[in-house]
């Protein structure tokens, strides 16, 4: 392979990294890569073979003059300050019109921080959110790109090449300006909190209520993946219930501690959410659950001091019924709230984001991918301007026929002691959703009684004020 042609540079090749350059080799472009890391460069080296569509350096610079121009460099490095600083190291050896892609769960605001001052050096970048974990990375991830069109416009076909297919159609697409890429995949990542949240408490439900095994378990959730439910966090979760402990007799399950880590990205959505006045209480409650679960050493403690009733034990066949009913409502819940987020972030932001075009670059390589995602495409293909999945008709039936179940469980988790904060924010994010009428009439009265902060009438127009009697 002669100098100054490589199609492609990465840097960071770690586990995502080292396979995302693998992809883009075996899809026909030359692929340099850059790592301090000398293992990590070397092991590259040796993967790319005598071909050398695929090599490494150490060095930077050898690196940068490796690329063809405009060069277009993908970093895959942890979001954060090692995004600045690496940054930082290619402005004086990148030239006018070269373009730096950031694949890492960035926060928006960097993003845009970080175009503006690259515009002012004549360099393009943009935030390219990747989904898909390290097996995505190698053999087809779903990629969301915002910033530059036209940068984008030389990335675009490395990018289709590599990326998951649904139906043959990429699940990649340019989203919109700015931070787009990065916002679209931080809400994704919201939405996985959620779905993760929904599939765990399901679980504890079906073990408490039903006394489901593991082998029961794996079962539930590998036919749950052949029906409506189908999805790839339904599936790993079958295949997690069938993994040995390589240390014991049982299921590795079992012995894996109950404290969930986060990196940040589902508390961003919340966070936002909040900022935007966009109510997604069940990503909210997939976050403060993390929170709750490192408090492991209190739990204990209240556990033994509080204590709970024995749960009630309930048929086992009208149990994974409804729980299959209630699972599929609530992952409905979740994608309408994040979409909905999405949605007013696009006015807010100026993002212009097509809803119809993010849901169908998600029906495959990603981590929230889900036969749901094709009918909410469809969903909103026959209206863009849908501000929330609820009100899709074609949803409709689907939340009818479900909502039944969530209401029986939410109930039954309520009297027996098992919590679902998933599923009964979902209901009731459902219920609140739905309602003309809330009680915030009351809440308004109040705030007008105690301050004088005015309220409006539902008969007139204007702005009013009591004095309120004593
Ligand atoms: C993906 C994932 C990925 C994320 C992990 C871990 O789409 O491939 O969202 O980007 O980093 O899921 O996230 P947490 O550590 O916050 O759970």
């Amino acid at each position: 392979m002669e100098q100054n042609n490589y199609d492609f540079g990465l840097i960071g090749l770690g586990v995502m990294g080292r396979n995302f350059i693998l992809n883009v080799a075996d899809n026909g472009f030359s692929a340099f890569g850059h790592d301090l890391d000398d293992e990590k460069v070397n092991a590259l080296i040796q993967e790319g073979g005598d071909e050398n569509k695929v090599t490494a350096s150490r060095d930077v610079e050898t690196f940068v003059n490796a690329l063809s121009k405009p060069r277009k460099i993908m970093l895959l490095v942890p979001a954060g300050k090692i995004v600045d600083s690496v940054i930082e190291g290619l402005i004086p050896l990148l030239d006018k019109d070269d373009i730096i892609i950031d694949g890492g769960n960035s926060f928006f605001t960097d993003t845009d921080r970080r175009e503006a001052y690259l515009a002012n050096k004549g360099i393009h970048f943009f935030g390219a959110g990747v989904s898909g974990g390290a097996k995505g990375a190698r053999k087809g991830p779903s990629i969301m790109p915002g910033g530059s069109k036209e940068a984008y416009s030389y990335v675009q076909p490395i990018f289709e090449a590599v990326s998951a297919k649904f139906k043959g159609e990429p699940c990649v697409a340019y989203l919109g300006p700015k931070s787009a890429g990065n916002y679209v995949k931080m809400v994704h990542n919201g939405i996985e909190y959620g779905l993760m949240q929904l599939t765990s408490e399901i679980y504890d439900l079906l073990k408490k209520a039903g006394g489901l095994s593991n082998d029961e378990l794996h079962q539930t959730y590998a036919e749950w993946n052949e029906g409506r439910l189908q999805s790839f966090l339904v599936e790993i979760t079958s295949q997690i219930f069938k993994q040995e402990d390589e240390f014991g007799d049982g299921r590795l399950v079992d012995q894996i501690l109950d404290k969930a880590k986060q990196k940040g990205t589902g508390k961003w959505t919340s966070q936002n959410a909040m900022d935007l006045g966009i109510p997604i209480p069940s990503i909210d409650i997939a976050v403060s659950m993390r929170e709750l679960s490192a408090l492991k050493d209190e739990r204990i403690m209240a556990d033994d001091i509080y204590g709970r009733p024995e749960p009630e034990p309930l048929e086992k066949g009208d149990l994974v019924r409804m729980a299959e009913e209630a699972l599929y409502f609530s992952f409905i819940m979740s994608y309408a709230q994040g979409l909905h987020q999405l949605a007013d972030a696009s006015k807010e932001y100026g993002y212009e984001l097509n809803i119809t075009t993010i849901a169908r670059i998600w029906r495959a390589g990603c981590i929230i991918r889900a036969a749901l995602l094709d009918d909410i495409s469809k969903a909103f293909e026959a209206n863009n301007a849908l501000s929330n999945l609820l009100l899709a008709p074609a949803f409709v039936e689907k939340v009818n026929a479900t909502v039944a179940s969530a209401r029986e469980l939410v109930a039954y988790g309520a009297k027996n002691g098992v919590p679902l904060p998933g599923l009964s924010n979902s209901l009731t994010y459902f219920d609140a959703y739905t309602s003309g009428r809330l009680p915030l009439n009351l809440i308004q009265a109040q705030r007008d009684h105690f301050g004088s902060h005015t309220y409006e009438r539902l008969d007139r127009d204007g702005i009013f004020h009591t004095e309120w009697e004593d």
